[in-house]
């Protein structure tokens, strides 16, 4: 079934044919793909990724890399290294929500360690780890450009800024009622809690 590792993930030839996009998120990809010219199609990797992830459960397992890699006529390693680059790409499995706490100065002069431990604590889980209903995953950043309204942390395209204790009890409850996966893609964010 497997036939080489990436990483700690092998890959999974039978999994490999289960991945597709719908031909809608394919006429997406092929627009994108045609602001560059010719032959120049991996400059397209970076919003094709995006897409290849909040469409293939919210990371980028070595099969949807390779199905990428495949789209763009360019070779599986050249994608696995911009994915495991980027803090933003996924190479293993998250959760449906995933809080990005930043922690560079002035959000951790602002209390972005105490956040982040007041995290663990409620969700039972530590940085870079998943709940076990598979709802929330914790990781530290580093500084996300919002730095006058630290301390802060993003989850999918939203970013939610002069975090409280109070603040993070609301938005757990927000995304545990919602209940879907959160993606960089997605149109309807708002930074209101
Ligand atoms: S230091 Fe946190 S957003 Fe810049």
């Amino acid at each position: 079934m497997s036939t080489h590792a990436h990483g700690t993930q092998n890959f999974d030839k039978a999994k490999r044919a289960t991945i597709k996009f719908s031909d809608e998120i394919m006429a997406q990809v092929q627009e994108i793909i045609k602001r560059y010219p010719t032959g120049k199609q991996k400059s397209a990797l970076l919003p094709v990724l995006h897409i290849a992830q909040a469409e293939f459960g919210g990371w980028l397992s070595p099969e949807t890399m390779d199905y990428v890699a495949s789209i763009l006529s360019i070779r599986p390693i050249e994608v696995y290294e911009v994915a495991t680059f980027y803090t933003m790409f996924h190479t293993q499995p998250v959760g449906k929500c995933t809080f990005e706490v930043c922690q560079t100065s002035s959000c951790w002069l602002n209390g972005a360690e105490d956040i982040v431990r007041y995290i663990e604590k409620k969700l039972n889980i530590k940085v870079d780890e998943t709940t076990k209903d598979g709802m929330f995953t914790l990781k530290t950043v580093e500084c996300l450009g919002s730095c006058g309204t630290a301390p802060m942390l993003q989850c999918g395209a939203s970013f939610h800024e002069n975090l409280t204790f109070e603040k993070v009890d609301a938005l757990i409850e927000k995304y545990r009622s919602e209940n879907r996966l959160r993606s960089y893609t997605d149109l309807d964010y708002n930074n209101t809690l």
